[in-house]
């Protein structure tokens, strides 16, 4: 890594800047920005080196360190962490769970305390499995119970009022047992698209549901207040209502509860109920995590991986989410003691799909999944090392005794995450976590109805080079939004500059496996299916990520939901 003098100036696209100014950056009463980019990078790198240990030189030498590894864009904390550092409300984490018991107190306790995140510029997650279901009694009024779906609207209501921290709304994550007596009604929750906004919703699915789905049986439904099994569904049923619904609109999504259980590395301390809104984090509750992203597109120099630098950049980005659990001002003291006991971190990556462009591997191919693989477990095993080192210097963390690590003491119980990264890759100017391409070029509506045509920045550098740029030939890729069938493009070209559409959802399917095989938590990732695609084929991949050991499932079926934020002209 170069000690030269730091300069960001010129590295910040446009967009860049655009969303520093409006989100991240220090404001006036007038909302007028009164740091600059420059700034920011240089509070958060002295916030989160105020919890360094060692000598003063050590001290010094980190904050450098932290510094530029930022300001190259070759590794960026979560947002919380660049808005909240070194200000007023210090809140550093994006992902929390909070618990959600059977008592009204402990609804309304949860609904404050997800108001006091959002406000925090953090997303929450939830299981509502524990509220006793709709119409079920309620001793004290002698009435009837409202069910967890109802409760759900009320989280909804709350997180609509309160803008998080000013600069981003409240996301939250909501997750029902596939055993519990409401199910039916919490797949079918966001039918109508104009309720539950302010959540993605997914199933909690287990082993012995997925069983009973492959043997097509019926399966117990469990009331959370007493245990007792009150009915059984068939399983082959449920599955299809999921699929149904996933087809119409994407939502809701799967979690394999059990998988997530199999990797708690404390199940001494509690269980797996929940993930933070967009499914990459497993929390316990009251726990919460701190993200980071390293930019792989950084990571080649010269058409080759650079893998020194991976590994400088990954232990550092390891040691400075280990600074950021330190540095963190937390919103409670409940969630201040089990992140502490625990220290969670998920160091992850974006720009993976312009790496494998840079390397000229298509991402749907099967060079392009085995490098995904190494990759990953590159940072994977960097990420532990650097851990382990930690806890030497620092100490285990402090949940250790009864942990899968009691033997071999590492500082963090979890090391590595992969987030959808959707702002920071903004920033980065790379592509976003382990997606791929979304469009090589698209129309942004602008102000006045204006359109503006954006071009991914190396298939503009790519066509210039070799001569076939034109303005007319971005404007035709805008409108198919593929580059596929375009003959004026050389055949090389085309075959790395494949986009999610361009993608079979089994390849998409498989990339998501091949980084969740040496990723701690899990993968944010979006299975793209086209209009067309049939129940049939959301139902093969959600089995093949069972197979294939993902996580969980998150799928889109283009032009399924009326507003998408992006969309490929001409396919909306
Ligand atoms: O790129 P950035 O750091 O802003 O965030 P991300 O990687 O897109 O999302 C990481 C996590 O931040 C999500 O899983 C949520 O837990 C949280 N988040 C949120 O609470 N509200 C949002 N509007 C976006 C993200």
């Amino acid at each position: 890594m170069s000690r030269g003098k730091i300069s960001i100036a010129p590295k910040l696209s446009k967009n860049a800047r655009t969303v520093l100014a409006k989100r991240y950056l220090k404001r006036d009463s007038a909302g007028q920005p009164t740091e600059t980019p420059e700034d920011m990078f240089r509070r958060v790198a002295k916030t989160i080196n105020a919890a360094e240990t060692g000598t003063e030189k050590n001290k010094t030498n980190y904050e450098k360190q932290f510094l530029q590894t930022m300001s190259n864009l070759d590794f960026l904390p979560n947002s919380p962490t660049l808005m909240n550092a070194g200000r007023e409300l210090g809140q550093l984490s994006a992902c929390f769970v909070l618990p959600v018991g059977d008592t009204m107190e402990s609804i309304f306790e949860a609904i404050k305390n997800t108001a006091l995140i959002h406000k925090s510029g953090g997303g929450t997650g939830f299981s509502f499995s524990r509220i006793r279901p709709a119409n079920d009694e309620v001793r004290s009024t002698s009435g009837v119970s409202s069910g967890p779906i109802s409760f759900m609207r009320v989280f909804d209501a709350a997180t609509e009022t309160i803008k998080q921290g000013g600069t981003r709304r409240g996301a939250n994550m909501g997750i029902l047992r596939v055993d519990h007596p409401d199910i039916m009604d919490f797949v079918m929750a966001k039918r109508d698209l104009t309720i539950l906004t302010n959540f993605n919703i997914s199933v909690g699915v287990t082993e012995a549901f997925m069983d009973a789905v492959e043997k097509n049986q019926d399966y117990d439904i469990i009331n959370p207040r007493n245990g007792k099994v009150v009915k059984q569904l068939n399983a082959t049923k449920v599955f299809n209502q999921i699929i149904d619904m996933a087809w119409s609109n994407g939502e809701p999504g799967i979690v394999f509860l059990d998988r997530l259980n199999r990797d708690n590395p404390t199940p001494h301390v509690g269980e797996y109920e929940s993930t933070n809104p967009c499914g990459e984090q497993p929390l316990l509750p009251y726990e919460s995590c701190n993200l980071g992203s390293i930019n792989l597109a950084n990571m080649v120099i010269e058409g080759e991986i650079d893998w020194d630098k991976l590994e400088l950049t990954v232990k550092l980005a390891t040691r400075f989410l280990d600074n950021v659990i330190e540095a963190n001002k937390y919103p409670l003291p409940e969630i201040d003691e089990m992140t502490k006991a625990n220290r969670k971190i998920g160091l992850g990556v974006m720009g993976w799909a312009d790496m494998l462009i840079l390397l000229n591997i298509p991402y749907n191919s099967q060079d392009g999944i085995a490098l995904g693989e190494q990759v990953m477990r590159f940072i994977n095993e960097k990420a532990h090392e650097e851990s382990k080192q930690l806890a030497k210097e620092r100490g285990p963390f402090p949940n250790i005794t009864g942990s899968i690590y009691e033997a071999d003491p590492i500082r963090n119980s979890t090391c590595t995450t992969i987030a959808p990264t959707g702002t920071i890759s903004i920033i980065a100017n790379c592509s976003s976590g382990v997606e791929p391409l979304f469009a090589v070029s698209y129309i942004r509506q602008v102000l006045d109805n204006n359109k503006l045509i954006e071009v991914h920045p190396l298939f503009e550098r790519i066509a210039k080079e070799r001569g076939f740029y034109s303005p007319e030939l971005m404007q035709e890729i805008a409108e198919k939004g593929t580059v596929q069938d375009i003959e004026a493009i050389p055949a090389d070209v085309r075959r790395v500059f494949v986009t999610s559409h361009d993608i079979t959802p089994n390849d998409h399917v498989l990339m998501q496996a091949a980084f969740q095989r040496h990723t701690d938590n899990a993968v944010s990732k979006t299975v793209n299916f086209s209009r067309e695609a049939t129940r049939e084929d959301v139902a093969t991949v959600y089995r093949l990520a069972y197979k294939e050991g993902c996580k969980g499932v998150t799928i889109y079926r283009d032009g399924s939901r009326d507003m998408q934020v992006l969309s490929v002209a001409g396919k909306d």
